[in-house]
């Protein structure tokens, strides 16, 4: 490796709290990019919600490492694909905190297998999750935005959700047909919601996150043979770490990104650059 192009150079934490004063909920934030992101959001001065399905422990850590600096921070459990369990949560969130200023919907799972082989169940459970979780989630994080409107002091728009979505909202991804669906339903879904509720000053976004390394893709960057195969599909030549996220994450939901509404960041070293035409085509 030339030591002037090392293979992992992060960039520094910025040290000023963008989101001082203001109440954040993350979905499927006790691992991977949701945890980073719930990390960051506390660092950022926001007091926030840690929504997890599983692991109460890692969920519990996390708002550890979001009060060491100063935040609150509460682990709710909820399914974000059940009605009644996203309703309460959002109920239990609100008495906690008051409010809920920015909705960072993340949760979200893989069941992949060849198309003919799928299965209904596979097929359900992806779209449960990814799609209409994220449909349930804003939605109650909407009426709430609605009811409570501007309050200057915190920020100057209603509220913020930031979707959690993929690169593969764009790129079509065989043997993963139902996450590829849920996707790109995500993408109209953001951009829709964000066309209707943008007179409210409420401000709905994605991120598109490319191979990032997380338990989810652990297949894929695990080994060194896979880490290889993966980086042809990286011009940057890195793996995405959960912190390019989630310092992303609190900036698109800060004021300094006020005027950006119904946008897909792109977060993923250039995969969507079509790489495999840099020497092709
Ligand atoms: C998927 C990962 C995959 C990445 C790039 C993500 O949305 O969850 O498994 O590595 O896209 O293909």
């Amino acid at each position: 490796m030339d030591a002037k192009f090392p293979e992992v150079v992060m960039p520094k934490c910025p040290a000023i709290q963008l989101l001082k004063g203001q109440k954040a909920m993350v979905t499927g934030a006790n691992s991977g990019i949701g945890r980073a992101v719930a990390v960051a959001l506390g660092h950022a001065g926001a007091d926030v919600i840690v929504n997890y399905v599983v692991n109460r422990e890692e969920a519990e850590e996390v708002c550890e490492e979001i009060r060491h600096c100063g935040s609150s921070a509460k682990a709710i459990l909820a399914d974000v694909a059940d009605e009644q369990q996203v309703q309460d949560m959002f109920r239990e969130a609100i008495d906690t905190f008051a409010t809920i200023d920015i909705l960072v919907n993340n949760a979200g799972i893989q069941r992949d297998a060849p198309f003919d082989e799928m299965t209904l169940d596979q097929w359900r459970k992806v779209i449960d999750v990814n799609l209409t979780g994220q449909f349930l989630c804003a939605r109650e994080a909407i009426r709430e935005f609605k009811r409570r409107g501007v309050n200057q002091e915190v920020s100057c728009s209603a509220g913020k959700i930031i979707c959690m979505s993929s690169v593969h909202e764009l790129v079509p991804w065989a043997g993963h047909v139902n996450y590829a669906a849920s996707k790109g339903g995500v993408m109209l879904m953001m951009k829709s919601i964000a066309q209707e509720v943008a007179p409210y000053r409420i401000r709905v976004n994605s991120i598109g996150p490319g191979a990032i390394r997380t338990p989810i893709n652990r297949s894929a960057w695990e080994t060194k043979e896979a880490y290889d195969k993966l980086m042809e599909l990286v011009p940057y030549k890195r793996i995405g770490e959960p912190e390019d996220i989630a310092r992303a994450a609190v900036w698109l939901a800060s004021d300094e990104a006020d005027y950006i509404n119904g946008t897909t960041l792109f977060i993923d070293g250039g995969m969507t650059l079509y790489p495999g035409f840099t020497e092709n085509g």
